[in-house]
């Protein structure tokens, strides 16, 4: 048998990896500025998260979700400390789709509703109603296609004001990304993101922090999303939906559920999410994000990478927050991830067409960053 290949993929094998470095089967390394698609979050093979999960291993790697699981409980406390959403609830599952699709179930459930708003770049996922939320039609089956979803232009307070005037009553759900990623790293706005906040009290509808790949600390907050709060009026959404940084690399996902959620037996539910080693997982990244104080790190270095970005010239619109930050490539130099892989082997992220995208693990040191600069100086100069 072979795989079904629905992957593009670079020629080139990894088989180890440790904190910033993934090495091939010869051991030459490469410095990883993509972490596997925002995914590592506090580094490769970290020696806490690895405890964590081989110590879990030794007790009860499975059993379903049919008897209580103490360590579900202390993942809960623990990510609502380390969240700030104390008073939530979590829903534990297995990846970033699946958190998504059970956040819209949850909207319409809550609302008796069916309609959902999304923006125009959007992606939230390859299921059900998550590839319907997501702005591309070419991942959209016919058995997908639906006009319950409508996309709006992302940034724009008059349209989402408009649309809720007219088709609010009928509204379950926004969602949105609080960063952009797979449509090019675009920050949504303060103010557009009180705005869906107010249109949604106002409607009854239900407000969705897709915070799968700009979450878990990647943008200095804990969801890029909070950045529309001040400490004495936050901007909450009443669900939050995480993936990707929450377990580096172990599938974990979840959903934050805000206690005005009436819950039901068996109105949820999934075979493997809140397995323990899971848990253990995840427990092990937010210890580290906790006694590292990786969102301050994350602030401190995300602001170093973006001045050393801000000086090469070249490099066009840099934007995003903290360590997920994004620029365009002039039609000349469209090749630079390439040489960047090829020549100074350093993995980066890309969005179509000309953007390149980083997201580093939040442990990312200055002395890493500073090689990215140095091999991107040299590479736009030549
Ligand atoms: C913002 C966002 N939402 C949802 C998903 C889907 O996550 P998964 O691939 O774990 O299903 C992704 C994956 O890239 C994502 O970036």
């Amino acid at each position: 048998m072979e795989l079904f290949p629905v992957y593009a993929l670079n020629d080139i094998t990894i088989v180890r990896a440790s904190g910033a470095r993934v090495f091939d089967p010869e051991g030459t390394q490469y410095l990883d500025f993509y972490g596997g698609h925002a995914v590592i979050s506090i580094g490769h093979g970290n020696p806490v998260w690895k405890k964590r999960i081989t110590d879990q291993l030794e007790k009860i790697s499975f059993y379903s979700n049919s008897i209580h699981m103490p360590i579900q409980r202390e993942l809960a406390h623990k990510l609502g400390k380390v969240s700030g959403k104390t008073d939530y609830s979590l829903f534990l599952c297995n990846s970033g789709a699946e958190a998504n699709e059970n956040a819209f179930k949850l909207a319409s459930f809550h609302t008796n509703r069916k309609k959902i708003v999304a923006f125009k770049k959007a992606f939230h996922g390859r299921t059900s109603l998550a590839v319907s939320a997501t702005d591309n039609p070419a991942l959209v089956a016919p058995v997908n296609a639906t006009d319950n979803v409508t996309f709006l232009p992302f940034n724009d307070v008059e349209a989402l004001d408009t649309y809720f005037l007219k088709h609010g009553a009928d509204t379950a759900a926004v969602i949105i990304e609080g960063i952009q990623g797979v449509g090019g790293i675009h920050v949504a706005t303060a103010a557009f993101l009180r705005a869906i906040r107010t249109a949604c009290d106002r409607s009854g509808a239900v407000y969705i922090a897709d915070g799968i790949q700009c979450g878990h600390g990647r943008s200095g907050h804990f969801f890029s999303h909070d950045h529309a709060g001040t400490p004495g009026a936050p901007c909450n959404a009443d669900l939050y939906t995480m993936a990707k940084g929450m377990g580096n690399g172990f599938p974990v996902a979840g959903v934050l559920i805000h206690p005005k959620f009436q819950p039901k037996v068996g109105m949820l539910g999934t075979t493997f999410g809140g397995n323990p080693l899971a848990c253990a997982a995840a427990l092990g990244v937010l210890e580290v994000m906790e006694q590292d104080q990786l969102m301050v790190r994350v602030r401190e270095n995300g602001k170093y990478l973006w001045d050393g970005l801000a000086k090469i010239p070249g490099l066009l619109n840099l934007r995003g927050m903290g360590l997920m930050l994004g620029f365009d490539l002039p039609e000349e130099r469209k090749d630079l991830r390439t040489r960047l892989l090829r020549e100074y082997r350093i993995f980066t992220g890309e969005a179509k067409p000309n953007t390149v995208r980083l997201l580093p693990a939040l442990n990312i040191t200055r002395a890493e960053i500073d090689e990215l600069l140095s091999a991107l100086r040299t590479v736009s100069a030549s």
